[in-house]
């Protein structure tokens, strides 16, 4: 870790970390109330931020157009020091976490186009036959139908 303390000519004005990263100002002032990204103040109570937080606000934007959701991005970020910029084998363990998810979000994917293919031409829309309606239909495969109730005895 360095021993470098940022001075004020190391910090930039929220105009200067939206212009560098194309990230609206309201959208910092966003990610800054989640607790993703973090700023000094001057005296004059404007934010000033370190100039890591640029390579922050980047992660964040590889993150949505992956769709991973901004509390994922927080529990990632939660495993890094504020205080410097995140270093290669942090992005790489971002980015294998990041693989993995979308790994799983291709698979789902292809499984639901699976089912799609099976009401192309049928529209039955029935909860008892449709899996794409009705995908978690444990009882379906006995072949009785729902039975969602335990009968209720007469006596
Ligand atoms: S619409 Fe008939 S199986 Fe999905």
């Amino acid at each position: 870790m360095s021993d470098h303390k940022p001075t004020p000519t190391d910090l930039l004005a929220i105009g200067e970390v939206a212009r560098r990263t194309g990230v609206a100002v309201s959208a910092l002032h966003f990610y800054e109330r989640l607790g993703l990204i973090s700023a000094t103040r001057t005296a004059g109570g404007q934010r000033r931020y370190a100039r890591h937080v640029i390579r922050r606000v980047s992660v964040i934007q590889v993150a949505k157009r992956m769709g991973i959701p901004l509390a994922e991005v927080a529990e990632v970020f939660a495993d890094l020091p504020q205080d410097r910029m995140p270093s290669k084998v942090d992005w790489r363990r971002i980015s294998e976490r990041w693989h993995g998810r979308l790994e799983a979000r291709r698979k789902e994917i292809e499984r639901m186009e699976h089912e799609l293919i099976e009401c192309i031409g049928c529209g039955c829309v029935s909860l008892r036959s449709c899996r794409v309606l009705n995908p978690d239909d444990e009882l379906g495969s006995n072949g009785t139908g729902p039975r969602l109730l335990p009968e209720i005895s007469a006596d």
